[in-house]
């Protein structure tokens, strides 16, 4: 084993900061909940099964642009840098990208503290040179890096079009905080989803085995675990549906019947047909995001596709 290759910093938000969010959500009308709640254990496993799914093009998509393109991607991101993912989740992706970048020391920061620990581990005896900062934290909020030495320039990673889940003026604040904690001139490598057809959108969040649907509702199972709460999984459906207005796909939990629901002492109502809303995950055309870049003090100096134009990575540069 190479543990003494694997750093841990637990920055974990605590649980009342979970409770307090749920319980502000189904106040809420119409009632949310945050996606970053997908992601316990289970969460990230079945996460790590939609991505393998026909359906779901986006993650061999995004490998397949990074396969392509890495050795352009290692020569912009330069040698001996901190690499910091932003949601790492399996830290599948970055090794396409080790094989022609060299970081001198990898940061992968997830929300899922356990899938995060497990993925440093089996990267690790993979790349046993690689030192590996394991940073468990939400990356929405804003914190500093718990690893940051002077000598090293800082780069980062943020794949999958993660970046999708965050209502566009929140993508934007996100983005400068990331170019707040480059060095000047730093660069982001970002995959972002493209708009497209809506079949194709709405297939890949419908898929056939039902996995997509059962990603959604464990958010319900969790908050049972968890919070001592009773959602009867049984009177709540997957719904995702692509928004053309708004350019994004939306997932929901419906109500199937009139019910209550308890989330420990506070009681909530649903009528029949009211729906949670538990994700957004909005798509781009290339111009939009590079506007959205340029607003949050980036500039796009390369973007790549594949073929047909389903996904993109863009590297951007601190202004
Ligand atoms: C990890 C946020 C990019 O929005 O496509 C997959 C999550 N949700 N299927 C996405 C997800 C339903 C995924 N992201």
């Amino acid at each position: 084993m190479n543990n003494d290759m694997i750093h841990f910093y637990d920055l974990h938000p605590p649980m009342a900061d979970f409770k307090q969010e749920v319980l502000d959500g189904l106040q809420t009308q119409p009632k949310v909940l945050s996606p970053k709640f997908f992601y316990d254990k289970k969460g990230s496993v079945l996460f790590d099964q939609i991505t393998e799914l026909p359906e779901y093009y986006p993650t061999r998509t995004e490998l397949d642009i990074l396969q392509t393109h890495c050795d352009e991607m290692a020569a912009l991101l330069g040698d001996d840098c901190l690499l910091v993912e932003l949601g790492s989740g399996s830290s599948q992706k970055i090794r396409t990208l080790l094989q022609t970048v060299k970081p001198a020391a990898y940061m992968p920061m997830d929300i899922s503290k356990q899938h995060l620990l497990d993925a440093a581990q089996t990267l690790s005896q993979d790349y046993p040179d690689l030192e590996i900062h394991a940073t468990c934290a939400d990356y929405s909020s804003d914190f500093d890096l718990p690893y940051s030495p002077e000598h090293l320039s800082r780069a980062a990673f943020f794949p999958g079009s993660s970046i999708g889940n965050f209502e566009p003026q929140h993508a934007k604040a996100l983005l400068k905080r990331v170019a707040k904690s480059l060095d000047s001139e730093g660069k982001l490598l970002v995959g972002v989803d493209l708009k497209k057809e809506a079949g194709v959108l709405n297939a890949a969040y419908n898929d056939k085995q039902g996995v997509t649907a059962a990603f959604n509702l464990n958010l319900l199972d969790r908050i049972n675990r968890e919070l001592e709460a009773n959602f009867d999984l049984e009177y709540f459906s997957h719904h995702a549906f692509y928004n053309e207005t708004q350019g994004r796909i939306e997932m929901h939990l419906v109500s199937q019947a009139q019910q209550k629901v308890s989330v420990g002492k506070q009681g909530f109502q649903f009528s029949e047909g009211e729906t949670i809303h538990t994700e957004s995950s909005y798509k781009y055309s290339i111009s939009q995001f590079h506007q959205l870049a340029q607003e949050a003090g980036f500039e796009a100096i390369q973007s790549w596709t594949d073929e047909q134009d389903l996904f993109s990575v863009h590297c951007l540069q601190v202004k």
